[in-house]
């Protein structure tokens, strides 16, 4: 299917695991992730990178589950983290702080000195009063801190609006005039040490030539700022790797490494990579029931038990994800919208997608939901978060337990209001 997830015999199975065995013992909506599938996309990616001095910071936005995280930690990855929260995890789960980079265009003075006393690999800064409080924390805490400013390169990354962060008109960096001018100044920040430059143009990008562009504009600036006596140690080429979802052609790990690492070739810096929709995407899959078949002024709905409540990208950007049955039917194919169960006409997963035979109490999958799937889910209509399992040695288990009824009447009231 997306070869994580295929079938055999009919079943839909994940690493052998016919995913409907779990589904019959284990209530809907849950996710599902093959943690082996992940191990080896990573290895790939890896690979892909060997002969240049490299380390993957993985973007825990895509994907925070420890299950998963863990074998991320073993394999030697770093990680790009956006919020105080994500550092706190990545630093109890043992990454290495000195592959640990903090982004975010708004951190707060708390979150800046968490990651100056972590002592992370970089700070990637994003404007020059961040510059200027990064500086004042790292000096009241009697330290240094490592930074990179972000660049907003004005690249269209020919990705959706939404996800697209390295144009003029998105929020992102700082223009490279400017970013000029903050290195050049670089001796009015005592405290900091600017070891980096850092750009990342946006998501799901299936296209080479923009990253290469990425890539090139990075190593003009690890030239032009040698010559004014910065030699920077990292250049931090963001995420951004687009997955096939349906049809696209989306580069291989090889392709995509051979793009990006030409430009610094002779330069003696160590490339940061932040990955995190091409590493999680395919291994993770959304699994439903249908509750409900119904046609509506000759129109066909499937309401399943899940809504964009627990998984948001279809009905926030109309991303396509493949939605396919656990078990294969034989019948007649009807086309049918499959949409769930939240007050919100934009909940709708898939339209015109065929199913054969679609009837209350069939499982199916949402494919691809690895990234940006659970991470995305809210409590919208006090619907509770579904569960997360882990498909390993041939078994299923629970890495968190979905959230109940009574969790969220409780927390509603726990307030006091
Ligand atoms: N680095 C930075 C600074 C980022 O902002 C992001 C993603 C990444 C790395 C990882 O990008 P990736 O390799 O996953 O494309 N929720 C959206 C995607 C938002 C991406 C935000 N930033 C979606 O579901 O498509």
């Amino acid at each position: 299917m997306n070869d994580v997830f295929e079938y055999r015999d009919d079943e839909l199975v994940g690493d052998g695991t016919p995913l409907s065995k779990i589904a019959a013992s284990h209530p809907t909506p849950f996710y599902v992730y093959v943690p082996r599938a992940l191990v080896s996309r990573f290895r790939k990616l890896d690979a892909a990178f060997a002969g240049t001095p490299h380390f993957h910071a993985v973007a825990l936005k895509a994907n925070t589950q420890p299950a998963l995280l863990r074998h991320l930690v073993n394999e030697g990855a770093g990680a790009e983290v956006v919020s105080g929260a994500e550092l706190a995890l990545a630093l109890a789960l043992g990454f290495e702080p000195s592959k640990i980079v903090f982004s975010g265009v708004g951190k707060t003075e708390r979150e800046l000195r968490a990651g100056v006393t972590a002592n992370v690999a970089m700070l990637l800064v994003e404007s020059e009063q961040e510059l200027r409080m990064l500086d004042a924390v790292a000096a009241r805490a009697g330290r240094r801190a490592s930074v990179a400013l972000r660049l907003n390169p004005d690249i269209d990354a020919g990705t959706h609006r939404h996800i697209a962060t390295g144009i003029k008109t998105a929020k992102f960096g700082v223009d490279p005039e400017q970013a000029r001018a903050l290195y050049a100044a670089h001796r009015e920040f005592p405290a900091l040490d600017f070891v980096g430059v850092h750009s990342h143009i946006g998501s799901q990008i299936t296209a080479l030539e923009p990253l290469a562009a990425n890539a090139r504009i990075l190593a003009e600036w690890v030239r032009s700022l040698r010559d004014i006596g910065i030699e920077l140690r990292y250049v931090d080429i963001g995420g951004g790797v687009g997955i096939r979802y349906h049809g696209e052609r989306a580069p291989s790990f090889v392709a995509y490494a051979e793009s990006v690492i030409a430009p610094f070739a002779d330069l003696d810096v160590t490339v940061v990579t932040e990955p995190g929709r091409i590493l999680f995407g395919p291994v993770g899959a959304f699994v439903v029931r249908i509750l409900y078949v119904k046609r509506v002024h000759g129109r066909d709905f499937v309401v399943v038990d899940a809504g964009l409540s627990d998984f948001l990208r279809p009905a926030l950007y109309g991303a396509y994800h493949r939605i396919v049955p656990l078990r294969r039917k034989r019948g007649a194919a009807r086309t049918v919208d499959v949409v769930g169960a939240v007050c919100e006409s934009s909940d709708v997963f898939a339209r015109d997608c065929t199913l054969v035979a679609p009837e209350p109490g069939d499982f199916l999958a949402i494919l691809d939901t690895g990234a940006y799937g659970f991470v995305m889910s809210s409590n919208y209509n006090l619907r509770a978060r579904p569960a997360e399992l882990v498909i390993e040695d041939g078994r299923s288990r629970v890495v968190r337990n979905a959230e109940t009824e009574e969790d969220l009447v409780a927390r509603e009231l726990a307030g006091g209001g």
